[in-house]
């Protein structure tokens, strides 16, 4: 990132080595996410993800608490666990040679009695590798690689405001309905998460058409767009929203969705405060440093999985208030697989425009051309009393700059005094019981 002249260098999204570094400097590292509770609710209960590429295993214990670790048999490496999730699991058994491994990850047995009758054997030291750290905000659940990495809320830092919006807007908190939808896209794993961070402006565009088939052919989104819309940006992470309350509830395409964000109104503004009340359903999009996204009010939660500089795995997940009657999470589950799914009429809009980006960037002369990341310089906004970086309206590149300026910061440093202290970090402690 060129910060000066507001640039991004055409190969962070196409070349090898700087992929194989931003699995170092970046997945191994960073707070990532790896479950929402709900997925996992009883002993034994398991899901399979990864972080980065590192295949990884979550598995609640005996205990309640959390775990998670390495997919990978400590013998010769084998995926211990094949299946993407499961209940009541006592043990993962390796289908190699048969060493089986409780679900806190120790070796409880192996085949027959060769390993018994090897004295130099100690069974006790092995077992699946854990994660360093892991960690839940609100329900969702975080782990990261690396044991110096700072805690999970210091890392999410004062976004943690904005995480609320969604996460804490009724009482009873959220889950997740209906399983997880997989696919994969063939482009490079920051044009989604910048996309999701702060670009509103394409939807204008690439969404008008779809969006016109849902809410009928007069509508304009452009019209939409809200004076108060802003950017707010910590650490990397970010959130661009109107102040609309059900512009995004609106597109799945239920009156009843618009309805009960209405209903919800009273109750939200009591623990959000009014501003953050009007955008739990508003146009807005946001994505949590470095691969993770989510639209408030269309309730999509989504992970863009590196699969090489050129290919994602992406996983998402439905995401509802825990206490909302059942119907009207069954409404969710349909508009989220109607708008933003593999066929949903949203996300076959965006795919193709990340594939193209990613390929066409391979090209010699091309790569050589530097992109132009510099709408709205100059838009900061130090007036209002919210929580990190604000940008005056959401038709801004602000946040995606800020999002490669915290990719620069963790691709150069290698501390995290480093890390935690340098330009996207908050710029104010914000006394955020005022809003
Ligand atoms: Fe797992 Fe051999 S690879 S038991
Ligand atoms: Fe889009």
């Amino acid at each position: 990132m060129n910060r000066e002249k507001a640039q991004v260098d055409r190969r962070v999204f196409t070349d090898e080595a700087v992929y194989r570094a931003e699995l170092q400097q970046i997945f191994a590292r960073a707070w990532l996410f790896i479950a929402h509770e709900s997925q996992v609710p009883n002993p034994g209960d398991f899901i399979r993800t990864t972080m980065g590429e590192d295949d990884v295993v979550v598995v609640r214990q005996r205990d309640k608490t959390i775990n998670a670790f390495l997919n990978s048999c400590p013998h010769r490496g084998n995926r211990v666990c094949m299946v993407d999730a499961g209940s009541k699991a006592r043990g993962f058994i390796c289908n190699y040679h048969g060493w089986s491994f409780g679900i806190d990850g120790k070796l409880r047995g192996t085949d027959g009695k060769v390993y018994e009758t090897d004295e130099a054997f100690e069974k006790s030291e092995i077992g699946l590798t854990p994660v360093a750290r892991i960690a839940s905000y609100k329900g969702l659940v975080f782990a990261t690689f690396d044991p110096n990495a700072p805690d999970l809320t210091d890392y999410l830092g004062d976004f943690t405001f904005y995480l609320d919006i969604m996460l804490d807007n009724d009482e009873g908190g959220t889950e997740f309905i209906g399983g997880a939808i997989r696919s994969e896209i063939d482009c490079n794993w920051k044009l989604p998460a910048e996309n999701f961070v702060g670009d509103i402006l394409h939807a204008f565009w690439t969404h008008q058409s779809g969006a016109q088939a849902i809410l009928g052919g007069g509508v304009d989104l452009g019209k939409r767009y809200d004076e108060l819309a802003f950017q707010a940006s910590v650490y990397g992470h970010g959130i661009e929203t109107n102040l609309d309350k059900v512009g995004n509830t609106r597109t799945l395409g239920y009156p009843e969705l618009v309805d009960y964000v209405f209903d919800l109104s009273e109750r939200a503004v009591e623990r959000l405060g009014e501003l953050r009340a009007r955008a739990i359903g508003a146009i807005s999009s946001a994505t949590v440093f470095p691969n993770f996204s989510f639209l408030p009010g269309q309730n999509t939660f989504r992970v863009w999985h590196p699969r090489g500089p050129n290919k994602i795995e992406l996983v998402s997940w439905t995401i509802v208030n825990k206490n909302a009657p059942d119907h009207i999470k069954e409404l969710y589950r349909k508009g989220v697989m109607m708008t933003f799914s593999p066929g949903g009429v949203f996300e076959m809009d965006d795919g193709e425009n990340w594939e193209y980006s990613t390929r066409v960037n391979h090209g010699f002369v091309t790569r050589q051309q530097p992109l132009h990341y510099a709408l709205g310089l100059g838009t900061e906004d130090k007036s209002r009393e919210l929580p990190g970086h604000i940008h005056k309206g959401s038709l801004n590149d602000a946040n995606q700059r800020l999002f490669y300026t915290r990719w620069s910061e963790f691709m150069e440093h290698d501390n995290w005094s480093d890390l935690q202290n340098g330009e996207t970090a908050s710029p104010k402690k914000t006394n955020i019981a005022a809003e």
